[in-house]
């Protein structure tokens, strides 16, 4: 059984620690249902979709300074407003369109982009959907647009499932990282499958034999590579991201789908170097790698592998339309526009504006780990973001 190293982090207050016990104890009651252990997938969907437990299904902050993380549309509006005018790009080339935005989180990036296309007269037509799988999430976002947008709410529809025959732009801002990843071993004699089991009053990892979908996910990486991983060398796969994927290509009759998240290259994210994997938990800000603890109230996230995600769209009849980091997104989608009058700002919006950019942009901060994948259908001009810097050919 291994334990992964536990740092000293801040200790939650005395209301979410409770909480993390009901979705401990949850978790314990599934490893036991189970006859002693389940996936790591399975334990990382309890962890953050437990019905009214789980850290996306319950009521706490995660977004922004109270909570765990903080994401682009969080740190600044310039990212909805770029985006927006992406967006505007495509949907003037489609008749009736909508947007549909996968995983609205706090709602401030559906709030932002209805703002920037309101006052540019650019509003779809069909309105702008949300589809989210956490019931407390949706409230939320409807609270954030009734007070920060009141007089655009009627534009916007909460979904339940993806709608069929859609025309206009999906987003999906750091979803995919979200979708549970199961962790695997590559050892001499097989893949072995990394399982959660109960040690004590806490839980452990033990290594079982892979089924067979995970021997299949592993083996292909390897015929992608053209050789096999070394012993002993450990990494995630998120089996649920090609269906994923499909789906969205399936919801898409024509238009673009821009996926936004931190992650690489499959040769990149599988290098032989990178054995240990691409897992991470937030907790207050402070990223740390041990899953087994503050279960429900720290949100476990792995970088995404987007030559999985390239492959099943164009697996699904749908072109690339461009893969480019964030900062290139921004850049070629504008941002220097909004300079123009840094001037005339004053000394404190010139410094917060100067230090948003920064986290957007910078290489250290969100500029080069985040990228854009551009997905579409039809005979489209891409997006003007995707002009410079793309790096496409690295998927490859
Ligand atoms: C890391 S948060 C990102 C939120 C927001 N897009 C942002 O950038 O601030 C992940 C979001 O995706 C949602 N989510 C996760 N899996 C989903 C799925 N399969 N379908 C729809 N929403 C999902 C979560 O409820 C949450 O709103």
């Amino acid at each position: 059984m291994q334990h992964p190293q536990t740092l000293s982090l801040p200790k939650p207050d005395a209301e979410s620690a409770a909480h993390s016990e009901c979705v401990a104890e949850f978790i314990r009651d599934r490893i036991h249902d189970a006859g002693g252990q389940i996936s790591f997938a399975e334990y990382m969907h309890h962890c953050l979709y437990a019905p009214g437990l789980g850290y996306y299904s319950a009521g706490s902050a995660k977004f922004g300074g109270a909570g765990d993380f903080v994401t682009a549309p969080e740190i600044s509006s310039l990212f909805g407003t770029i985006l927006a005018r992406q967006c505007a790009e495509v949907l003037t080339q489609l008749e009736a369109p909508a947007i549909l935005e996968i995983g609205a989180g706090s709602g401030r990036l559906a709030a932002g982009i209805l703002k920037e296309l309101a006052d540019s007269g650019a509003l779809p037509e069909q309105g702008y959907k949300i589809l989210d799988i956490s019931a407390d999430l949706r409230e939320r976002q409807e609270s954030f647009l009734r007070r920060d947008a009141p007089e655009l709410l009627n534009r916007v529809e909460w979904l339940d499932a993806l709608p069929e025959g859609f025309s206009g732009v999906v987003i999906a801002n750091e979803v995919l990282d979200a979708l549970p990843v199961e962790r695997f071993i590559r050892r001499e004699q097989g893949i072995a499958q990394v399982c959660v089991v109960t040690d004590g009053d806490g839980f452990g990892l033990v290594e079982s034999k892979a089924p067979g979908m995970l021997v299949a996910a592993v083996e292909s990486i390897e015929a992608f590579l053209g050789q096999s991983l070394p012993n002993d060398y450990a990494s995630e796969v998120c089996v649920a991201a090609p269906q994923w994927t499909a789906d969205i290509c399936g919801t898409l009759r024509d238009g673009v789908a821009f996926l936004f998240d931190y992650g690489t290259s499959r040769r990149e994210y599988f290098a032989a170097d990178r054995s240990g994997g691409w897992l991470r938990c937030h907790f207050r800000h402070h990223a740390h790698d041990n899953p087994l603890i503050l279960q429900g109230i720290q949100d476990l996230t792995s970088w995404v592998d987007f030559t999985t995600i390239a492959a099943a769209a164009v697996d699904n009849a749908l072109d690339i339309a461009g893969f480019v980091t964030q900062a290139r997104f921004l850049i070629g989608g504008g941002l220097d526009k909004y300079f123009a009058d840094f001037a005339e700002l004053s000394t404190d919006a010139q410094l917060r504006l100067s230090a948003e950019i920064k986290l957007l942009t910078l290489p250290a901060e969100m500029g080069e780990n985040f990228k854009c994948l551009g997905i579409s259908r039809g005979n489209l001009r891409p997006p003007s973001a995707f002009e410079f810097g793309d790096r496409t050919t690295t998927l490859g």
